[in-house]
């Protein structure tokens, strides 16, 4: 039987596409598919794909994350939020090509979390995500610098969103840190707290200010003034050592290019348009916009709230579009619609597409290991101490 370790792996030409801060070499970047990708126009792309699928048998498994296009996720064996495919990529030992669908900081994540004799496969590399880019090994080093040049290191324990490259993870198991998603950031900032003598402590959070905020705010009572926001742009973070020592949650400034966009004028609009309606958001909207929501939560969260609603009933829903549209279809009983008209797709979600998903499952079965994401020992070692945290949390 070919295992991926005997596979002929193609290395992959780099950077034609620049994601992120375009030139920035440290930026998740984008690069061609090595191969003929099939026309999207081609009337058989469901049934290669199908057909691909098959071949592979059990040696594969695909990953699919909510924000997926349909055309995608229908292949999926499992669809989830950040954390739901984490534990799911950690459970497959048995699978030797994880096949995700979603974007790199996931892939990544998957590789740490599954074992040598096991290759994940990012259909397109070019799904990288904004927010992951707005924090680089190197300014996160810094910042720790700083950190502990204020004399506040040693009170700070850092925390990392999912969406976070694997350098940021390793930096967080390095210095003792957590990984979070939307679903568990809760119980992991009282971690956090909780490996400090009370009242002593500090997180860092990385890289989505509005997570770490709304957290820090809705759900463990801490006020607006304990925060204060690390701009790695500027000098020291645009920070006194003062404020660094009184702060009690430090937010990197970073924020999801889709999620951010919502607006408080977004709320009132739909209030207005639709009487009624209930509002639900994900985590990384603005804090204004958490503040004026009837129900905040991630994904996994939006779909089960929408899933358990009465008929009739009306909700206007803050996150990415794709998943908002494939539940309005799923619940022609309840009327959903996507919280502001003007807000887009994720783009680098939907690099993933059909003629992507056919090329690396077509690639799969004809012996052809392609787009393999690989984080290194060392990264990957440190990384994986801080998903393990996360992943054992209570
Ligand atoms: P969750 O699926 O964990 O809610 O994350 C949302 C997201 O932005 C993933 O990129
Ligand atoms: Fe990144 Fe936002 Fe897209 Fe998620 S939705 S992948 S956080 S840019």
């Amino acid at each position: 039987m070919t295992t991926a370790q005997d596979l002929d792996v193609t290395p992959t030409p780099l950077a034609l596409l620049l994601l992120g801060r375009e030139a920035d070499p440290s930026s998740e970047r984008g690069v061609d598919c090595p191969g003929d990708l099939p026309a999207p126009s081609d009337p058989g792309l469901v049934e290669r794909a199908r057909a691909a699928k098959e071949r592979l048998g059990e040696k594969v498994f695909v990953l699919g994350h909510h924000y997926q296009r349909d055309e995608v996720i229908q292949f999926a064996d499992v669809t989830g939020d950040s954390f739901k495919l984490a534990q799911q990529a950690a459970a497959r030992p048995e699978a030797e090509f994880i096949v995700f669908c979603g974007v790199h900081f996931m892939a990544e994540s998957a590789d740490i979390l599954t074992t040598d004799a096991q290759a994940v496969v990012l259909p397109d590399l070019a799904a990288g995500c904004s927010m992951a880019d707005m924090a680089t090994a190197e300014q996160v080093a810094e910042c720790w610098d700083v950190l502990t040049e204020a004399g506040v290191a040693d009170a700070t324990v850092p925390v990392s969103y999912m969406n976070s490259s694997a350098d940021i993870k390793a930096f967080t198991g390095r210095h003792g840190g957590t990984i979070c998603t939307s679903s568990n950031a809760e119980r992991a900032l009282e971690w956090a707290f909780a490996q400090r003598e009370a009242g002593a402590g500090k997180v860092l959070f990385l890289p989505d200010q509005h997570l770490g905020r709304n957290t820090a705010i809705r759900d463990l009572g801490l006020a607006p003034g304990d925060c204060v926001v690390y701009n790695p742009h500027r000098p020291n973070g645009g920070l006194t050592a003062e404020q660094l020592r009184e702060a009690k949650m430090i937010l990197w400034r970073g924020h999801c290019s889709v999620h951010g966009r919502f607006s408080l004028d977004s709320v009132n609009e739909v209030r207005e348009r639709i009487p009624g309606v209930n509002v639900l958001v994900h985590p990384e909207c603005k804090h204004e916009v958490v503040s004026a929501a009837d129900q905040v939560g991630s994904t996994e969260h939006i779909i089960k709230a929408l899933d358990a609603a009465p008929a009739g009933s009306k909700w206007a829903v803050g996150t990415e579009l794709n998943l908002v549209r494939r539940l309005a279809k799923r619940h022609p009983d309840k009327e959903i619609v996507f919280l502001d008209r003007t807000v887009c797709f994720c783009s680098t979600m939907n690099r993933i597409d059909l003629p992507h998903l056919v090329w690396a499952l077509e690639s799969l079965a004809d012996g052809k290991l392609v787009n393999r994401i690989e984080v290194d020992k060392e990264t990957g070692h440190f990384a994986e101490l801080a998903l393990e945290r996360m992943l054992a949390l209570p």
